[in-house]
């Protein structure tokens, strides 16, 4: 095989590169100046008032969570089409998250069954902008304002996008970014979450810190040695170079959104006349930064064309396996079959193609042209 192409992949130069050195050469390795500036940077990119980084996405979730006080007894809306650390995190906290299932054209959660789900044990709600797509954020606040719930945004893969011409960071109580290498910008491992809110943002501070009252540089700076312990926290803190290469990358992210989105464009023509291929569907008044570039096939096995791919040099995916399904779920919190019909259906047919900004016109024409050999290949 001559070349594979990945499902996604990070983009790091040589200015990402120098950024990182400089600060491995500083006196802040972790706690220091480069992690405020990362946070700053993010803030203002998306227009939130307070931003806490953590060591990663899941780690986000997890602080979000603590954050508004999530614990046992406690229910949480999760879509059932998402990354497991979305629904892990309510876990982590000993609350139930309750799996909501997904709209058929979008796999977006579905904000019309929502109120299905919600009991007198309810607390919040995680929206997740699957693929990079920000879900229906007027109709969650007015379900979130309604049922008085707090409205979280799992926007992993959408940092950069806008709903209504807001942008997203800006669209729920709490917002939520993963660093991962595959997603838009990378800082190794990473997340943050941005919020309007004073007191989440403090008592995030502290949580990423083991939840005691000061951090290292806080006490260096004041020539003390005391701190408190003031509830269980966790180390979730993230270093000063990762949050380097954060800020280097997040002065290329328009560009590689553009880029994103004209590789998306080029799919979507190219599958316009095949209609076994269908790409999901995509709301008007959103913009879509496709961190996935997701197809549903028709009369065609997946698992079979999935091989062919793969066999052929392209580096296909799926995402995801409906969180309810995993065994842990299952196990812990007696889910199953039949509890999201659409997202289990769903999940039978989709197919993640390779989507990052470092593609070129001709590796997406490769991806098309073995995607219609795949399927005249493998048609049912
Ligand atoms: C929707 C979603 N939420 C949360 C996460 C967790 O992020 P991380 O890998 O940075 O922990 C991911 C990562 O893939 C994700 O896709």
């Amino acid at each position: 095989m001559s070349k594979f192409i990945p499902y996604g992949r990070q983009c790091v130069d040589e200015s990402d590169i120098k950024a990182v050195v400089d600060v491995l050469r500083s006196d802040w390795l972790t706690t220091g100046p480069t992690v405020d500036a990362f946070e700053k940077a993010v803030a203002d990119f998306v227009g939130a008032e307070f931003s806490v980084a953590v060591s990663s996405g899941t780690a986000a979730l997890h602080t979000a969570m603590y954050a508004l006080g999530i614990g046992p007894g406690d229910e949480v809306i999760v879509p059932a089409m998402t990354f497991a650390s979305t629904a892990n995190a309510v876990a982590f906290q000993c609350a139930t998250p309750v799996f909501c299932d997904v709209d058929v054209d979008t796999l977006l959660i579905d904000a019309g069954l929502i109120k299905t789900k919600i009991t007198a044990r309810t607390k919040a709600i995680i929206a997740v902008d699957y693929a990079g797509q920000p879900c229906d954020y007027d109709a969650l606040r007015k379900i979130a304002d309604k049922n008085n719930l707090v409205l979280v945004a799992d926007a992993s893969h959408s940092i950069g996008a806008e709903y209504k011409g807001r942008k997203v960071g800006t669209l729920a109580d709490l917002n939520v970014f993963s660093f991962h290498p595959v997603k838009h910008i990378t800082t190794g491992e990473g997340g943050m979450v941005v919020t309007d809110n004073p007191d989440y943002s403090r008592r995030m501070t502290v949580f990423r810190n083991h939840c005691i009252t000061t951090d290292h540089r806080q006490r260096a700076e004041k020539g003390s040695w005391f701190y408190e312990m003031v509830d269980l926290g966790y180390n979730y803190r993230i270093t000063d170079f990762q949050c380097a290469l954060g800020m280097s990358q997040l002065k290329k992210l328009p560009g590689w959104i553009k880029r994103r989105q004209e590789i998306a464009s080029r799919y979507d023509r190219a599958f316009d006349g095949l209609s076994d291929v269908k790409p999901l569907a995509v709301a008007s008044n959103v913009s879509h930064v496709y961190h996935l570039y997701v197809v549903k096939l028709r009369n065609i096995e997946r698992d079979k064309v999935f091989s062919f791919l793969r066999t052929a040099g392209v580096g296909v995916n799926v995402h995801y396996i409906p969180v309810h399904l995993h065994p842990f779920y299952r196990e812990r919190f007696g889910t199953k079959e039949g509890l999201c019909p659409v997202a289990e259906a769903e999940y039978e047919r989709i197919l993640s193609l390779p989507m990052f900004p470092a593609l070129t016109n001709e590796d997406v024409d490769m991806v098309v042209s073995s995607v219609r050999k795949a399927v005249s290949q493998h048609t049912i």
